[in-house]
């Protein structure tokens, strides 16, 4: 049981992108094919049990060791800085934190930037940085609408394909830092199930370039 692998999953696309790679990997779970409202599924005879959580939450169950492994997109690790092992880039969720503006915004370099955003301290990092001053707008979700309504000047968010931003007159100004799902582990699950990790980091890893 002690050997038994607790793997946390972002609820959503990403989760099944991410659940496909493992499967594939060696750890199935035929439960997953249909999880109606259910949040936790066991296969016993692969030793593993997956947990079917909210994306932002995934590294805090892994830090604290709910579970030995987890499916974490890079803006939240940069965001919550976890203390967890970072093991692979899966190469999916690609997308990238970007600073987007109105059409024609000119920066007043006189007054602080009002900057509206889900990931606060990846935007005062970005604009420390930079040296600029900001005012931070800290808002969780439907980001796009702040500097519509005079809320904020800017928005520091996810882009993905770009959709979002255009169909609110938004545009990128510059790019923060990319992004992909990365496969975290509990850094004390790590040491006592290191030889399992080990072997499903490498036949992720082998996937991967089979893929690649
Ligand atoms: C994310 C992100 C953008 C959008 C980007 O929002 O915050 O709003 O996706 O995707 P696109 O470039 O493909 O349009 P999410 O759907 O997570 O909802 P939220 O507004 O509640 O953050």
């Amino acid at each position: 049981m002690d050997k038994e692998l607790n793997i946390a999953l972002p609820k959503g696309r990403l989760g099944e992108q991410a659940y496909a790679l493992l499967r594939d990997a060696g750890l199935e779970c035929p439960a997953l094919n249909d999880p109606g409202r259910r949040l936790i599924f066991t296969n016993r005879e692969k030793g593993v049990n997956y947990f079917w959580v909210k994306p932002s939450d995934v590294a805090i169950y892994v830090e604290r060791g709910a579970a030995d492994l987890g499916i974490a997109g890079k803006d939240i690790l940069n965001e919550y800085a976890p203390n967890v092992y970072e093991l692979q880039d899966l190469g999916i969720g690609r997308c990238r934190m970007a600073v987007a503006a109105p059409e024609g915004f000119r920066d007043d370099r006189r007054v602080p930037l009002k900057v509206a955003t889900k990931f606060v301290r990846c935007a005062r990092r970005h604009y420390a940085a930079k040296g600029r001053d900001i005012d931070i707008i800290h808002l969780n979700g439907s980001v796009e609408i702040a500097p519509i309504l005079g809320l904020s000047d800017v928005i520091v968010d996810i882009v993905e394909t770009g959709t979002t931003l255009r169909e609110n007159r938004l545009a990128v100004i510059e790019e923060v830092f990319p992004i992909s799902a990365r496969l975290i582990a509990n850094k004390a699950s790590y040491q006592f199930k290191e030889e399992r990790i080990v072997r499903l980091t490498a036949a992720l890893a082998a996937r991967k370039g089979e893929n690649a």
